[in-house]
């Protein structure tokens, strides 16, 4: 026995039909982005490693998920594990003008356990934005997503906010935090037993109940944020309000990667399993730039999870698989000539048309013609042939059909098409 491949685990092969809802999706979100003023921005799937080790040296998509290698010219790489520091790299490469407003959509790489709505291959659509701190700018990026759930009618989507503060108010605000814990440590989960003081904001986010109950009364950075980060956190609400974008602040929601500063979010899908449920995420990144040894620039943005929200939408009954149909299919039961060169110049004026392929039988044709999904087939007998001419039917129960000279074949068609009743 020959040996035989699978896609790796944690991958997952997207084929058609239903990569006309994911084509469908990214194109309904390029129109969305692109409407707003950002462009697309198309970097590389693997980056030097320390791009990833600068963002989140504390955090499981980094220290522990990462897909990192050593090139053949011995070089540290590593997989894209999310697009914000490949996007914040390159703005500090190539010092575009600010703002500097950009989407993606791309895939990301973690060493995840994979399970329903977990991949180690996943793909985000997401955009960030540099180079301006005004709480305006993070209701825009905010809208957009919330726009792209309602585009496909996802409805049941929460939308959670919090404010993680800023360089002078995060450091007085984890010392309280620190004092509440280092008070409690023992109480903590196996994990944050040993690791809490790595990063006890995370603790704050663990679902286990020990750290729930130490956690309980804990501080929270929403109660000591400075003046400028209580007055952008109001503005974004304010903002979000009248955009009619419905949110709940979640004093506790810490995202799972270290760069965030002031406004965060998270869009949980409530038709979906609870450790799933997040279907995108985002925030600013105001100090970013200047860990990756660029000026600083403040930033904001998003990434949503393909693959999530297409499970919600199942869940939801919502974005079906949009029928994948051609408008036309040619039926040639002379050889092939006339199938070949019709479906061509078909398909140059464009209408979209297929045909079959190895001489196959006027009854297998006319099954295949049907399983198109096309409103109109372009037949060629031997009757055809010799008068230069085909005949054109509409596909349809009673569709009726016509003889058109061959020269006027595109015009017949259109008039075909333009007249079928929709299958
Ligand atoms: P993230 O929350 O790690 O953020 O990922 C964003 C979204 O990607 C998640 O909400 C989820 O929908 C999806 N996702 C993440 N991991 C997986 C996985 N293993 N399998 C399937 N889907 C997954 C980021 O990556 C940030 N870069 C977002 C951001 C952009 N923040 C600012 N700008």
């Amino acid at each position: 026995m020959p040996e035989s491949f699978q896609a790796p685990i944690g991958t997952r092969d997207v084929l058609p039909p239903e990569s006309a809802r994911w084509q469908a999706l990214v194109a309904g979100f390029a129109g969305l982005a692109g409407r707003a003023g950002y462009g697309l921005v198309q970097g590389p799937v693997f980056e030097d490693l320390g791009v990833f080790q600068k963002v989140g040296a504390s955090t499981d998509v980094v220290r522990k998920e990462m897909y990192d290698f050593e090139d053949k010219g011995g070089r540290r790489l590593a997989l894209r594990p999310e697009g914000t520091a490949g996007v914040v790299r390159a703005f500090i490469q190539h010092r575009p003008t600010t703002p500097w407003k950009v989407w993606y959509a791309a895939p990301n790489f973690r060493y995840e356990r994979p399970q329903a709505g977990r991949y180690r291959q996943h793909h985000q659509l997401g955009v960030e934005a540099l180079g301006s701190d005004d709480p305006d700018l993070d209701v825009e990026v905010v809208s957009i997503a919330a726009d792209l759930y309602a585009s496909i009618g996802l409805r049941r989507v929460e939308l959670g906010l919090n404010s993680l503060g800023d360089a002078t108010c995060r450091p007085r605000y984890r010392a309280a935090l620190v004092e509440h814990l280092a008070a409690r440590a023992g109480d903590l989960c196996d994990e944050h037993r040993t690791r809490w003081e790595e990063n006890p904001l995370r603790v704050l986010d663990c679902k286990r109940a020990p750290c729930a109950a130490a956690t309980a009364d804990a501080p929270v950075m929403i109660d000591h944020l400075c003046d400028p980060c209580a007055a952008a956190f109001e503005r974004v609400q304010v903002g979000l309000r009248a955009l009619d974008i419905g949110f709940v602040v979640r004093p506790r929601l810490v995202r799972g990667l270290d760069y965030y500063r002031r406004t965060t979010f998270e869009f949980a899908a409530t038709a979906l399993e609870g450790a799933q449920d997040a279907v995108g995420g985002g925030g600013r990144y105001d100090g970013l730039a200047e860990l990756l040894g660029g000026p600083p620039t403040p930033g904001i943005g998003f990434g949503v999870g393909i693959e999530r929200i297409l499970l919600a939408c199942d869940a939801e009954g919502a974005f079906p698989t949009p029928a994948a149909t051609v408008d036309a299919f040619v039926v040639d039961v002379t050889g092939g000539d006339a199938a070949r060169d019709l479906t061509a110049l078909l398909r140059r004026s464009g209408i979209a048309v297929d045909r079959a392929f190895g001489g196959r039988s006027m009854k297998a044709q006319m099954k295949l013609a049907d399983r198109s999904g096309a409103a109109v087939a372009v037949l060629v007998g031997e009757a055809e042939l010799s008068a230069g001419t085909v005949t054109i039917r509409r596909m349809a129960e009673g569709g009726g059909q016509a003889q058109s000279a061959r020269d006027d074949v595109v015009a017949g068609v259109r008039r075909a098409l333009a007249e079928a009743a929709p299958r």
